[in-house]
């Protein structure tokens, strides 16, 4: 096993990549999905079962571990793997867009957020320095510089403004992080959806060097469409020989999407928050639980998936455990969409890999448009 943090680019399909990122905590096969696992756990899901699923990465989040349990207490602890029983890479986000949609009461300046906690009005303030000394602590893998996006539509004033500002955080992240052997810390592209804003930012991020850039600001409300508009430019100004990860997207047609314009890593609470209200992903499309025409249907959610709940279960038994509000629901449900996305993931793998990404995609969406049977 490697010391150091490596990618590999092994094969490209059209824009589509497969490769490997190297860590000391295991390797990461890309295009890679990464649980969102933000209170230092994947929702309803055992460590060892996200790792069934097939995922060699989670996502944490720097906002939420801060404020409880601390990030102090977690390194007291051992660090985030061993509080957690999850022994491989895990990615953690920086805290600032987390501040921006969730905490109360903010205030953006130069130095960073002063914020109140919206668990219990506790003050706080996040900065590029603390962001760092935080995700330090917790021993995370792969650190993200800490920045700032507004939510879209805004005008180009506002977005040129904080792109400019997460450009100079994106300099003091890197200078907070100092030389870290076998860590990465990736930049975040931010620019809305003007690409000479885009550009700028990707200039501007590499002038600074990083070990892989994420795509920001992408999946704030500008819908699919503008997103894929973006998606057809913005990583062709990011390095070919480092990972680009799309921040916080999404569902299985827009995974789809960006891998085809040149993404390797995503992330998403799509699977994991979804399987918690009755929401399936699968092969012909959503399918809702909680519908009463499962109620008597003996078939498994999906005859040619290979996890516990299709393997084990009647859809009239999954529709019966949501009704009754079980635990078993959420956990099953889970379990399913998290194998369903790797599943995805598997395949454009091997298809690109096999120069068939194409025909991949077309099977994808014939599937999809099948409609659920
Ligand atoms: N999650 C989704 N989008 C973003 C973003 O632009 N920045 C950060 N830090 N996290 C995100
Ligand atoms: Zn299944």
């Amino acid at each position: 096993m490697t010391s150091q943090f490596s990618f590999e680019l092994q094969a490209t399909d059209g824009k589509a990549r497969k490769g490997v990122i190297k860590t000391p905590r295991g390797e990461i096969r890309t295009p890679a999905f990464m649980p969102v696992g933000t209170a230092a756990t994947v929702k309803a899901m055992m460590p060892e079962s996200v790792r069934a699923t097939g995922a060699d990465i989670l996502l944490g989040n720097t906002y939420h571990l801060m404020l409880r349990p601390t990030a102090e207490r977690i390194d007291r602890l051992g660090g985030l793997h061993k509080f957690m029983n999850w022994d491989r890479p895990i990615l953690t986000d920086s805290g600032g867009f987390q501040v921006m949609s969730l905490a109360e009461l903010r205030k953006l300046t130069e130095e960073g957020v002063a914020f109140k906690s919206h668990i219990d009005g506790s003050k706080h303030m996040l900065t590029p320095e603390r962001s760092m000394e935080i995700q330090r602590l917790l021993g995370s893998d792969i650190v993200m510089c800490f920045d700032e996006c507004p939510a879209l539509p805004a005008d180009r004033k506002r977005i040129n403004e904080s792109m400019q500002l997460s450009m100079r955080w994106a300099k003091r992240s890197r200078e907070a992080f100092g030389d870290r052997p076998g860590h990465a810390l990736f930049g975040i592209q931010q620019g809305g959806l003007e690409q000479d804003m885009r550009a700028e930012s990707a200039e501007a991020l590499k002038a600074i060097g990083f070990e892989g850039y994420a795509v920001g600001g992408l999946a704030v409300g500008e819908g699919q469409e503008a997103m894929f508009g973006v998606l057809d430019y913005a990583p062709d100004m990011l390095p070919m020989d480092r990972p680009r990860y799309l921040m916080g997207v999404g569902k299985p047609d827009d995974i789809v999407g960006a891998v085809a314009r040149g993404i390797d890593m995503m992330d998403c609470v799509l699977p994991s928050r979804s399987g918690r209200t009755g929401q399936v992903f699968t092969r012909h499309g959503v399918v809702n639980i909680k519908n009463a025409r499962h109620a008597d249907d003996p078939r498994p959610l999906d005859e040619h998936c290979t996890c516990p709940a299709c393997s084990n279960y009647s859809r009239a038994y999954l529709h019966h455990v949501f009704r009754a509000n079980e635990m078993i629901s959420g956990m099953l449900l889970t379990w399913h969409n998290l194998h369903y996305f790797q599943e995805i993931m598997q395949g454009m793998r091997d298809a690109i890999e096999g120069g068939t990404f194409e025909a991949w995609q077309v099977a994808f969406h014939e599937g999809r448009a099948q409609g659920d049977i």
